[in-house]
């Protein structure tokens, strides 16, 4: 049977180690991200490593075209597993941040999965089957002060995930929204993030994270948070909590 995975972001962290975990288990897998190096050196790592075939798509998916042309590059792959990891975010008051730099996220967190997603997901309805994982985060579960557009990102593919799954669980295909606390990946020096509260954290470890976010793909289940302190918390104290609280708790945790 075969068992090919589209993962986009693999060119580092958590989507790197989605790879890896892929292809520890025999599967083929096509792997997308701007930096063809960091690509090209985990293909010839997994495929001297496992008995698998990796193919590199090197691309912007933020652009307008971007998840039309990674479609258009695996035309001759049948993809039984999506993984919409790509994504980033950004510090700052949103009235000081440059306003290209949150529609370019938008673009990316947002737009770009939801087109890859309708590509890809209707193709698995035609093939009668298929799992996909959406990289969300605990940010979906709270408006995020000082990260005003990447919480709503990540609310919008918290939301969409769910949704879509009702929608085609019954056609073989389940949808899982993982929703890590933070990670110590890349994330923190792109989005900014150093020298705030959250990026003191010690956090996960993005091999940790992949592989907790994989197995609840497997088992299909709906939305998987990796800590259970982290799962308590925002679904048991966050919903209940005063607005304006969480969001000066929030606010205080991103500030530098
Ligand atoms: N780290 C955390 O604390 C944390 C917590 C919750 C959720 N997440 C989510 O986890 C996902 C993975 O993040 P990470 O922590 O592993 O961060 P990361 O190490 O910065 O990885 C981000 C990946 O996205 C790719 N990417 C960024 N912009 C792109 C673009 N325009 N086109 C194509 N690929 C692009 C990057 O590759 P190139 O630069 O080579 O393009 C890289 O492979 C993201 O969706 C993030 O929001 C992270």
């Amino acid at each position: 049977m075969s068992n090919t995975a589209l993962i986009t972001g693999a060119s580092s962290g958590i989507g790197r180690e989605f790879a890896r975990y892929h292809a520890k288990r025999g599967g083929d897998l096509i792997i997308t991200a701007r930096r063809a190096d960091a690509l090209e050196a985990l293909k010839a790592e997994l495929e001297a490593a496992h008995d698998v075939k990796v193919t590199v798509v090197a691309l912007d998916l933020g652009a307008p075209d971007g998840a039309a042309q990674l479609y258009a590059a695996t035309k001759d792959h049948k993809i039984d597993v999506l993984i919409n990891n790509a994504g980033f975010g950004g510090q700052g008051a949103f009235t000081d941040r440059a306003l290209d730099a949150d529609l370019a996220m938008i673009d990316l967190n947002v737009k770009a999965l939801v087109a890859l997603t309708h590509m890809v997901a209707k193709d698995m309805v035609a093939h009668g089957g298929g799992k996909i994982l959406n990289v969300s985060s605990t940010a979906a579960y709270m408006p995020g002060p000082l990260q005003a557009t990447y919480f709503a990102t990540k609310a919008y593919v918290s939301s969409f995930s769910q949704a879509l799954d009702a929608e085609l669980r019954d056609k073989g295909i389940t949808v899982t929204a993982l929703e890590p606390g933070y990670v110590a990946t890349e994330f923190a020096a792109v989005a900014d993030l150093e020298g705030t509260g959250l990026a003191a954290q010690k956090g996960s470890t993005a091999d940790k994270v992949a592989k907790f976010g994989y197995d609840a793909m497997l088992r299909g289940d709906l939305r998987a948070i990796n800590e259970g302190q982290l799962r308590f918390m925002l679904n048991w104290i966050m919903p209940w909590l005063p607005r304006r609280m969480a969001m000066n708790m929030i606010k205080k945790m991103q500030t530098k």
